[in-house]
């Protein structure tokens, strides 16, 4: 049944990396406004607890396993997404690592590791939203780029350039929408720092437990540098995915207190 106070009725959600963090959060929220959400990731235990949560809160979900970085992996999901749910209005290309090393000591292949998932797999997600919703009703892509993309940090070199490609890739692509017609829109989010698990994979992680003496006040350590929640990066997705935002296309929302400014 439809409810008219939900923010997104009728549409359908894709979300890459929405098993855990940033991705998750917002995989709940576009849920509770009423979209039926394809919630896919590489963790296939945790993004299906995603969807079942979404379930249980009375919301449409349904997990399918995707490696963003996997070309043949996105036309099978975009295949079931078109075949189960008839359209896609709204794509959130989330899914990303981190990995720190300096320039110097970092291997060709730990390189391109994290252009392929982070750069590869945004423009994999873009590509396949965009035939999509062309091809239906129209929709929003959201791609999820970072601060670090606008300010550089050292021993992050290749997820800094990997960041800075996501937004410009992502502003090129919003040109070609509005030069067919502005159905689609391509819009970015970049955040400062948010508390979610990509921090407890990174290798400074031991050290700060160690220091702060467990992995919750460790968070809390880094959360009062002025880390954002991951709820809080879902709620400006939400209002991109949303008509709301119908009058922005090739835009960021750059979410850092200040931090680039
Ligand atoms: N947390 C931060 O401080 C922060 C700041 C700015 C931007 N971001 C960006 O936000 C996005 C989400 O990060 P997060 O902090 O929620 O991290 P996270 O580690 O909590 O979640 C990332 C998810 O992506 C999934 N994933 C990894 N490789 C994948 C692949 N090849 N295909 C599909 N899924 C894959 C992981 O399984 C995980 O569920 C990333 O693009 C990240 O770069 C994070």
């Amino acid at each position: 049944m439809m409810n008219p106070t939900h923010r997104l009725p009728n549409k359908v959600a894709l979300i890459t990396g929405a098993a855990s963090g940033i991705g998750r959060a917002t995989a709940l929220l576009l849920a509770r406004e009423g979209a039926a959400v394809v919630v896919t990731d590489v963790a296939a235990e945790a993004g299906q607890q995603v969807a079942d949560e979404i379930a249980r809160a009375g919301g449409q979900a349904r997990f399918l396993p995707l490696d963003v970085s996997d070309e043949g992996a996105w036309q099978e999901v975009m295949d079931q997404l078109l075949r189960e749910f008839g359209r896609l209005d709204v794509a959130v290309n989330n899914a990303g690592i981190a990995a720190g090393r300096p320039v110097a000591d970092m291997t060709l292949t730990e390189w391109r590791r994290v252009l392929h998932i982070n750069l590869d797999g945004v423009f994999l997600g873009t590509k396949f939203a965009i035939r999509a919703m062309q091809a239906g009703q129209g929709g929003s892509i959201i791609n999820v780029a970072s601060a670090s993309g606008i300010k550089a940090s050292a021993g992050a070199s290749a997820y800094c350039a990997s960041k800075a490609a996501v937004r410009m890739f992502s502003k090129t692509a919003a040109l070609e929408c509005v030069a067919a017609g502005g159905k689609v829109r391509v819009n970015v989010v970049s955040p400062g720092g948010v508390a979610t698990p990509i921090w407890e994979k990174q290798d400074f992680w031991p050290d700060l437990v160690a220091k702060h003496g467990s992995p919750q006040a460790a968070m809390q350590a880094l959360s009062a540098e002025g880390f954002f929640t991951p709820e809080q990066i879902a709620q400006a997705i939400l209002f991109l995915a949303s008509d709301e935002s119908s009058y922005l296309n090739a835009g960021e929302l750059v979410i850092d207190r200040g931090y680039t400014a």
